[in-house]
This record gives C-alpha cells, structure tokens and sequence, in this order.
C-alpha cells in the first residue's frame, strides 16, 4: 500500500511541499485548505503534471477531513507567514488558534499518524500540537533545523567554491534569533569549515544563516519563504516513509536531554518509521551550552503566552 501524506494549507509552503513529494513518489497525497476551490484547483493541476513526470502519487485537494483520514504523515503548514518588519513570534496568538483547529481534526480522522509541524513559531507551534493531539513525543516533529542547517550549508558551499553535495551542517536552538548553528560539527567533505575559514567569515556566514528567513522575506515583502521549507520537510517526510533512520535536525520534546525539560528545542534527532526514533545528545562546549539554553529560554517564553 501506498502511504497516504496529508498536508494542512495549500499555500506557499504547503503546495510546494505537494510538488516536491509528488516528484519523489513518497506517496498519495492529500491538500487541504480552508479557501474554497484552492486546494482542489492546486491538487488537480498537480496530478496532472503527474503523466509527465512519471510518478503515480495520486494527489487530492480537499476542504473535509474525512478525505484526510487514515493518513501515515501529516503536515501542518497552516497559518500565515511574516511580512516584512515581522518577528515569528508576532504570529504567535493567530497561529495558535489555527493549531487548536486543525489539529483536533487532524487527529479525530488519523489517529495513528505522524504530525511534522511547519508553521510558526515554530516551536510553540510543535509544542501546542504536541499537547492538543496527546500524541507520544515520538510522533510530533517540527521542522527547523534542516532548513536552517541548509541555508548555512549553501553559505558555506558559495563561499568556499564548492559542491553543495560536500557541506553537512549542524544548526540547533529554536526557529528564531536564538538558533545555534555549530561550525564546529559543519563539515566540507569531513573536515570542520573552522579548519578551512577565518573565523570572522564563519561569523558572517553563521548571522547570514540567523537572519536568512528575515532576507527573503524583505526580497518578497508579501510572504516569507518557501522552495526550502518545503523541501526540508519533504527530506523529513521522506527520511520517515522510507525508514532511513537519517540524522536531522529537528524540533523534538526533550525531556531532560541537554538538561532541558518539558520543552521543543532543536536537536540532532534519529527519524524512522516510528518518527522521532531517537534524540542525539551531542557534546557541546559551555559556550554552544549556553547559547542552547538561552535559545530554550525563547521558546518558553512563547510557550507560557498560549499555556502549552
Ligand atoms: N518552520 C519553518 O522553517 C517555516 C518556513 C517557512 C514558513 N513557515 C511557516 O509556515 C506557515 C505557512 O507559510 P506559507 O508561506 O505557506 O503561508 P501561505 O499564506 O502561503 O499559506 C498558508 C495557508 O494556510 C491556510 N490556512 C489558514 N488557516 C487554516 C486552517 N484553519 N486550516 C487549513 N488551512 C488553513 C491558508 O488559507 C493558506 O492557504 C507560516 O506560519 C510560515 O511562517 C515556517
């Protein structure tokens, strides 16, 4: 059997992400949305790009979740984006009454599935579905880190004048200002890029990476970004569906690893077929110590305003 991925908002991130999983043959998909007639026109169109590709995902665009039910994996992806001047943070209050929504409905109709969270803030948001679905820590992901480690990555791969393919990258912390990129575990074909640049070209490349959301949406002024979301969640998506038990930086509930409590930070995480199979504890100097701690002390902060 085919697995079925069901992905909640047909927007930006949302069809992108359909687009590239459709591409990939990772499953049936289904798009959902609250706008009348736009998941439907964007799921169909897709399916029809589907003879020349040669890919038999079949992809339904819906507004009832009774067509999501039974789904493997769902990904959340409603809520709206920044516009430029805005902080994640300013989508907090909004975004949480779109979580309390979409998630009941989700869980009531794919009770055994794999929620990954897109929207933001990101880790409130994890958080908030997390405790609405009731769902074991294992099934509630969120989607930062292989982003964020992939902007760093395409950084380093520029300046340095090399493949993509070559540059791993490690970015951990929250989805904000926080994050806590690790030039120390990022690599060109195995050696550490502190072994191969200056140290203020590491701290440009390292804030270019902080504020790489912010850059894009000061170019589109009307949204914020969307090609590498969606493809960092397809990679999550596909690293879930074929078992891979791939190392990524995700959003995960950390009870006490890295000495944090009750809270989604992100970490080096394990996923498999059981989603989070396993969370990496990776020894960090007091100062990355720190500077993960401070990023947690965001994320609670945020949390404590919508009581999750
Ligand atoms: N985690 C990350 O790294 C990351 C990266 C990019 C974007 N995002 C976030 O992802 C979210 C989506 O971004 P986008 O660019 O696709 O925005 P978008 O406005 O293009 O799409 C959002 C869609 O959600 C839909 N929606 C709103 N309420 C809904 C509900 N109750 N049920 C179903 N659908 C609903 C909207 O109708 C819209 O089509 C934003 O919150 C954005 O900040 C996160």
């Amino acid at each position: 059997m085919r697995k079925k991925i069901t992905i909640v908002g047909s927007g930006n991130v949302g069809a992108t992400a359909a687009h590239w999983m459709a591409s990939k043959e990772l499953g049936d998909i289904v798009l959902i949305d609250i706008i009348p007639g736009v998941p439907q026109g964007k799921g169909l169109d897709l399916l029809e790009a589907m003879p020349i590709e040669k890919r038999d995902s079949f992809v339904l665009g819906t507004e009832d979740y009774k067509d999501t039910a039974n789904s493997d994996i769902v990904v959340i992806t409603a809520g709206i984006p920044r516009k430029p001047g805005m902080s994640r943070d300013d989508l907090l209050n909004t975004n949480y009454k779109i979580m309390q929504d979409v998630v009941g409905k989700v869980v009531t109709h794919s009770p055994n599935s794999i929620l990954i969270v897109v929207s933001n803030p990101l880790d409130a948001m994890a958080q908030a579905a997390y405790k609405i679905s009731g769902f074991s820590r294992n099934r509630v992901i969120g989607m930062a880190g292989v982003l964020d480690s992939a902007r760093f990555r395409a950084f380093i791969a520029m300046e340095l004048g090399v493949s993509v393919e070559n540059v791993t990258a490690f970015v951990l912390g929250g989805h904000g200002d926080t994050m806590v990129p690790l030039p120390r575990y990022s690599t060109v074909a195995g050696v550490p890029i502190t072994e191969l640049m200056e140290k203020s070209t590491i701290e440009r490349l390292v804030q270019r990476t902080r504020d790489g959301g912010a850059e894009i949406v000061k170019y589109l002024k009307t949204g914020s970004a969307y090609y590498a979301p969606s493809a960092a969640v397809t990679e999550m998506v596909e690293a879930i569906i074929k078992d891979k038990k791939k190392i990524l930086p995700c959003a995960a509930y950390l009870e006490g690893e890295y000495g944090i409590h009750g809270l989604f930070v992100g970490v080096p995480c394990k996923l498999g077929a059981r989603g989070i199979e396993d969370v990496w504890e990776i020894r960090l100097t007091d100062e990355e110590m720190a500077a993960l701690k401070k990023s947690a002390d965001a994320v609670k902060e945020l949390v404590s305003v919508v009581g999750v």
